[in-house]
Parts: C-alpha cells; sequence; structure tokens
C-alpha cells in the first residue's frame, strides 16, 4: 500500500491547523514536514516549535525532514517535539557523525531516515543501510516546492529499490519533489512506497480532490 505525504512547505501557515485537517481527513497516512537552514539548502523554513505545536493538534504521523548541516545536533530535538520520522541528508556530515545521528533518532524510539540529493548515487546509501528505516529519493534539487520532476531519477530509484530488497527488506523508499497525477504512476512503478507531494496537494483548492487523484494515479496494476 503507497502511502502519502503531504508536505506543508506549500501549506497556508496562518491557517496549519485547519490545512492539516483537511488532509488528514482525505486520508494522507503522513504529514511531511520540509526543514530548511539556509546553509544546506539556500532556503531557511520552519523548525521545533512549529513540529511541537503540530504535534499538539494532530495525530498523524510526522514525517519530519531536515534539510540542515550537521543534524546530529538537532535530531533529539526534534524526536523531542513530536516527530515520529526523523530523515537527515548523507551530504550533510561526515559519514561517522551521519551513524551517530541515526543511531540518536533510534535512541529516542522514532524512525530513522536517509536521503540523497539527486547527484548523490543510490548505492551510497549502502553503509548506513542497517541504521534505517526509510530513504528518501529526492527527484528535484531541495529547497523549493513547485520544481519539475526530474525523470532521470527513475533509474537510480529502480536501483535503490533493489539494494533495499536484497539488504534492508521493509525498509520504506519515500521520493520528494515534483510528485504530482503524472509523475506518481512513475516512481510507484520504480519502487517507491511513501510519495511526499507539497503543491500537487496544498497548491489545489480542493485537497480530497487532490489527494484523491494521487491516490488514483499511484495505484499501479503490475
Ligand atoms: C523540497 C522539499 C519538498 C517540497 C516538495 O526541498 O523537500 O518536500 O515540499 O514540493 P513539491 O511537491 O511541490 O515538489
Ligand atoms: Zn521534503
Amino acid at each position: 500500500m503507497i502511502k502519502l505525504a503531504p508536505s506543508i512547505l506549500s501549506a497556508d501557515f496562518c491557517n496549519l491547523a485547519s490545512e492539516v485537517e483537511e488532509v488528514r481527513a482525505a486520508g494522507a497516512e503522513w504529514l511531511h514536514v520540509d526543514v530548511m537552514d539556509g546553509e544546506f539548502v539556500p532556503n531557511i523554513s520552519i523548525g521545533i516549535p512549529v513540529v511541537k505545536n503540530l504535534r499538539k493538534h494532530t495525530d498523524m504521523f510526522l514525517d519530519v525532514h531536515l534539510m540542515i548541516t550537521k543534524p546530529r545536533r538537532y535530531v533529539g530535538q526534534f524526536c523531542d517535539a513530536g516527530a515520529d520520522l526523523v530523515t537527515i541528508h548523507l551530504e550533510a556530515d561526515e559519514p561517522q557523525n551521519i551513524i551517530e545521528a541515526l543511531e540518536d533518532i533510534r535512541a529516542h524510539g522514532k524512525k530513522a531516515g536517509l536521503s540523497i540529493k539527486p547527484r548523490t548515487p543510490g548505492s551510497a546509501l549502502l553503509p548506513y543501510l542497517e541504521y534505517l528505516d526509510l530513504v528518501l529519493i529526492m527527484t528535484v534539487e531541495p529547497g523549493f516546492g513547485g520544481q519539475s520532476f526530474m525523470r532521470d531519477m527513475l533509474n537510480k530509484l529502480r536501483g535503490v529499490r533493489a539494494l533495499i530488497d536484497q539488504y534492508r527488506p521493509g525498509c520504506e523508499v519515500e521520493v520528494d519533489g515534483g510528485i504530482d497525477a503524472s509523475t506518481a504512476p512513475l516512481v510507484v512503478d520504480s519502487g517507491a512506497s511513501v510519495l511526499v507531494a507539497g503543491s500537487a496537494v496544498f497548491g489545489k483548492a480542493d485537497r480530497a480532490a487532490a489527494i484523491e487523484e494521487l491516490r488514483m494515479a499511484s495505484d499501479v496494476k503490475a
């Protein structure tokens, strides 16, 4: 079963509670929270206080995507704030610090994810697989919503799906960037199990219809 994870980056931050309730009621499984520090990516978004407030207002699964440098410094605080899953970037620190950050997330009783940017090969994930509940394949350069899906990521996605099936079965394979009703069937067919969508959900006036459209498009018969 494919999970849909609307990204609040494209939501109305002045009406966050009702925005979140709308996608929950429409059947979205996860809520994707994009955290940007202005250093790892050329944009600044939201952080720990927003995760804390979301946790008070919803029981949705909070999928927190940290696009920040040296995430080891903050993963514990995001766990304590109420994240259910914290994903960090492989490119954001030295390998040993990445492993320690992943261990820290799991020591907090939360799920750990590792993301790779478009130019990082899927094989770079191999040394980390034993620490992971999720891998996140970026299908745009991280930093902004509303960008076009990079079609050449489909090959990488298929390769990562093969690695996961062989070495870490049960680990989720998430995709993020440019996912809409036209690209959803492509990524599902290539092995994605969790689909992040920002503008394709919160950019639409009717969120229930948007989620239904994504759901239908993700229902790819093998
Ligand atoms: C981009 C973020 C995405 C973003 C996706 O750096 O990680 O989660 O919200 O937005 P769309 O779905 O509009 O490409
Ligand atoms: Zn994201």
